[in-house]
């Protein structure tokens, strides 16, 4: 696609439409806007505007789709996958002044609140009127609701309370044509026709601009507990994980970390935890609740499966610091990983009985390509970050052959009944892997939707397919 640059008259309009002061032109402040949190891509908008309500978001997308320029709509830009990338240029819309939490219903438990709101403040609001928003990205300090939205994003306590699509429940959003609709209903039940909700979530800002969202929320659990169980083996600890289900358990978080990216927030951070030797792996395992009963026989069952599956250690966090301090080693594992090498980062995802199978095939990859991997993440949830570590790889090898070792890696999620990407999304660096999983129907299908939606592909081109 051709698309056309922005031209003096266009960028009068933009001006006109949100405000001369919320336009940014100047390279250096554009640097901000050029980058999310992948790995090492670039890419320079023409134009940023911050609008702040839903007709300057309208007018901009008609002002686009009459000029055939490319829009890319941006939330904090903590994406793993290149979603807010904008490739071709253009316009990058920046939902930064959508930051409004509007209303926290208490009567239907439910919100609305703006696409810019950082996660972790919206959490802390409804968590002051004793409700529950559970989804909790790594990144909840920083990220945008809006984002978590777009990448159909999980978290820690997805395990127990799902992803984002469960608390979804209408979205506002302005579609390239302009128009301004809302996707669905307020009710937490819906069967009435295609539900253009859920295909909004997780579409990665390629089909309109979420401008309100409406979530759900539940009844703020007052109780929990949290261990670290230390393994010889990842392979010992990946099969506890299942086990820990069958034993009729659901924790509300049920984390995997190798030793080696211990090591590395370690070294990155200011964190009291003796690393013992003879440990491979461990399971960070939450169980939340209101009955401090019920919750100490659940530790006391899951106590037992660790047992059974040679668990060396349990560490049980005794106060609300140490629990922090044992979050903070798992949230900021993927900062500290990054910060040690040159890496690439993958999301696989695969049911949950299949993890053991899923690290063994992947350090057998990694042996025979020479690349060196860290793994963690959501292990009940079967969703293991996969960190790939240039190590001693040569240059040529990490340019040239890692692609095909990155393949295998999802080949071997693939077979193994899994996909691409738990929650990171597709964006711009997974998009060459997806025919592995999907064929040309789905491709087909794809494209007729994206077709309906946004017929000159103004949208965040070049993303997902
Ligand atoms: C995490 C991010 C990388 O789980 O998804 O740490
Ligand atoms: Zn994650």
């Amino acid at each position: 696609m051709n698309y056309n640059k922005i031209t003096a008259p266009v960028l009068d309009s933009i001006k006109t439409i949100v405000g001369a002061d919320n336009v940014i032109v100047n390279h250096d402040e554009l640097q901000k806007y050029s980058h999310d949190e992948t790995e090492d891509l670039v890419y320079y908008p023409e134009v940023v505007a911050r609008p702040q309500t839903p007709e300057q978001v309208s007018a901009l997308m008609m002002l686009c789709n009459e000029h055939l320029i490319s829009v890319t709509p941006r939330g904090a830009g903590t994406g793993l996958s290149g979603g807010a990338l904008p490739i071709e240029g253009g316009l990058l819309i920046a939902m930064e002044r959508f930051n409004k939490v509007l209303q926290i219903d208490e009567q239907n438990l439910q919100a609305t609140v703006e696409p810019g709101v950082v996660t972790e403040e919206f959490m802390n609001q409804a968590a002051a009127k004793g409700l529950l928003y559970p989804v909790d990205p790594a990144s909840k300090g920083s990220c945008f609701i809006g984002g978590n939205v777009s990448h159909g994003s999980g978290g820690p306590r997805v395990v127990k309370y799902g992803t984002i699509r469960e608390y979804i429940l209408n979205l506002q959003v302005v579609l390239p044509s302009g128009d301004i609709i809302w996707t669905g209903a307020n009710t937490l039940k819906y069967a009435s026709g295609y539900n253009l909700t859920q295909l909004m979530i997780g579409s990665e800002g390629t089909l309109g601009i979420i401008t309100k969202i409406v979530v759900k929320l539940l009844p703020l659990p007052t109780l929990d507990a949290l261990m670290l169980a230390s393994f010889p083996t990842n392979e010992a600890a990946c099969a506890a994980v299942s086990a820990i289900f069958r034993a009729g358990i659901i924790p509300s978080a049920l984390e995997f970390m190798e030793r080696r990216g211990v090591e590395w927030v370690k070294e990155h951070d200011d964190i009291a935890f003796d690393l013992q030797d003879g440990i491979e792996a461990f399971l960070l395992i939450e169980v939340d609740g209101t009955n401090q009963d019920v919750i100490f026989a659940d530790c006391e069952k899951i106590n037992g499966v660790l047992e059974a599956y040679f668990c060396k250690d349990v560490l049980f966090a005794d106060s609300s610091a140490q629990k922090e301090e044992l979050w903070r080693l798992r949230r900021t594992m993927a900062v500290s990983v990054k910060s040690n090498s040159v890496y690439k980062e993958e999301d696989t995802v695969v049911p949950r009985a299949e993890l053991p199978q899923l690290i063994k095939g992947i350090k057998e990859i990694g042996g025979r390509y020479g690349f060196e991997s860290v793994c963690y993440g959501h292990a009940g949830d079967g969703n293991l970050h996969v960190n790939i570590i240039k190590a001693n790889m040569s240059d040529y090898d990490w340019n040239n052959k890692l692609k095909d070792g990155i393949r295998e890696v999802f080949e071997l999620t693939v077979s193994l009944g899994g996909t691409l990407s738990g929650e990171h999304g597709i964006g711009l660096v997974q998009k060459d892997f997806m025919s592995i999983k999907y064929s040309e129907v789905h491709f087909a299908l794809w494209r007729g939707i994206k077709n309906v939606f946004d017929p000159k592909g103004i949208l965040n081109p070049g993303k997902i397919f």
